[in-house]
């Protein structure tokens, strides 16, 4: 941990792509000392930290770890999931780029740890940069050592090996993203089976968050305790928050979990632009339940969050002002989820295009007057019913705009409503 009280940040300044800048920060130590502790030392070190996953669910990583089947025949592989595209969320990217060693001794311990020997990185598309970060931080890995046949001198091998995307969020959910891998079509699969017992290629995987895995190394080298003290009772540690929208100084942070909401808003990241009010937030990329400012109080941690109805998701915060549009806004979200529902489950595939086209002719001044609850409704009989979280993440979205910010959904409506009226030609011809 640097002076500044930051994990990652400094890697990222210090542009620990590079092996001779990453070493300066005892780069691959933790690696060498977690190779020479047994498999489950390792898991049960990552269990106590508390460090929980930080691509979106927040299920406990060690834990997760711990599901992979002890002797396994078939091999175990490991998967990094950087698709990083929820709108909101823009922190994996400085990680593969710019702390990228990092990246790589997480995978070496993790890999040690699961039993893995293959290693996939799964990252979008669009990344093109960062993917020649990451091939270029991998060759120079490789070279020296760390990587392939007798990792850092011992007898454990790894190889590691970079997949890009080909633009589609629904390939971040882990079991679509294994299909995409398979180089079959991205559709999420039924669970369970869940990955840790049959995941690629049939085989026990574990899939983690670029993220995530970024934070293994520090934790070895420092110890569980150091890591889980600095967070909540039940989620340790630091992670970044990316916070955009209406603010001074939009970016990512690197902040203790459970730092509270108001904080980051107006200290961190500079408060809104011309001393505007705040008319409402999203904690957790586009499809947490957004926030009213009564709410912001709220420490950043995935059970306070869960509490008051939404989630810290992969904690991209977008701060909008007194002059958002929060039609607009949910416009925006819903037509996201049509344009990306894989289309398997008929109540996402057709429930998300409903949304859309409600939303779509209410701001194009075509309003009814059922639309608020036809919103509400739709999005309620979406929700629970697919097979994986894009659909409920509308449903939930859809309803938690309603919930929160109903006055201005039916002021709104009203208004569209009254200007239909004084333009239609039957009124026109009468008056
Ligand atoms: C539609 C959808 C998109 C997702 N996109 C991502 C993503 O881009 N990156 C990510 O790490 N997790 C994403 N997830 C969550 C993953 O399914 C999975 O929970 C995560 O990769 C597990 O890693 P973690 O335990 O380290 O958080 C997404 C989930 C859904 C439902």
């Amino acid at each position: 941990m640097s002076k500044n009280g930051k994990i990652l940040t400094p890697l990222i300044e210090n542009d620990c792509n590079l092996l001779e800048n990453y070493k300066k920060f005892k780069g691959y130590e933790a690696a060498k000392k977690a190779l020479k502790m047994s498999q489950d030392e390792v898991i049960e070190e990552v269990q106590k930290s508390n460090l929980r996953g930080l691509g979106g669910a927040g299920f406990p990583t060690g834990r997760k770890w711990a599901f992979i089947p002890k002797n396994s025949q078939k091999p175990v592989y490991l998967v990094i999931n950087c698709d990083e595209s929820e709108p909101g969320t823009f922190k994996d990217k400085y990680i593969v780029s710019s702390a990228t060693h990092v990246l790589i001794e997480g995978i070496i311990i993790a890999s040690y740890a699961i039993g893995a020997h293959t290693c996939y990185i799964y990252i979008r598309g669009e990344y093109v940069e960062p993917a020649r970060r990451i091939e270029a931080a991998i060759k120079e890995a490789y070279d020296a050592g760390i990587l392939g046949k007798k990792v850092l001198g011992t007898d454990f091998n790894l190889d590691v090996y970079v997949h890009r995307g080909a633009g589609a969020y629904i390939c971040g959910e882990e079991t679509a993203l294994l299909n995409s891998l398979e180089g079959k079509k991205g559709w999420p699969r039924m669970k369970p089976p869940f990955p840790a017992i049959e995941g690629l290629f049939r085989c026990p995987t574990i899939v983690n968050n670029v993220e995530t895995i970024a934070y293994v190394p520090p934790i070895i080298q420092n110890g569980p305790k150091w890591f889980a003290d600095m967070g909540t009772e039940r989620s340790g540690g630091m992670r970044f928050y990316g916070i955009s929208g209406n603010v001074n100084k939009p970016g990512i942070y690197e902040l203790p979990v459970g730092t509270p909401l108001r904080e980051m808003i107006y200290e961190h990241a500079g408060g809104i632009p011309g001393g505007k009010a705040l008319k409402c937030v999203v904690p957790g990329g586009v499809s947490a339940p957004p926030l009213r400012p009564d709410e912001i109080d709220v420490p950043m941690d995935p059970d306070a969050l869960a509490k008051i109805g939404t989630m810290i998701g992969s904690a991209g915060i977008i701060v909008m002002d007194e002059d958002t549009n929060l039609v607009e806004m949910l416009m925006a979200s819903i037509r996201f989820y049509h344009h990306e529902s894989c289309a398997q489950c008929t109540p996402c595939r057709e429930g998300t295009g409903w949304l859309d086209k409600i939303l779509q002719r209410m701001l194009s001044g075509g309003a009814r007057e059922r639309d608020i609850d036809d919103l509400y409704e739709i999005g309620d009989s979406i929700f629970g019913n697919t097979i994986c979280p894009l659909g409920d993440s509308a449903g939930m979205v859809a309803k938690g705009y309603i919930d929160k910010f109903r006055g201005e959904f039916e002021a709104y409506l009203s208004k569209s409503i009254a200007a239909k009226s004084a333009n239609s030609p039957e009124l026109k011809k009468a008056s």
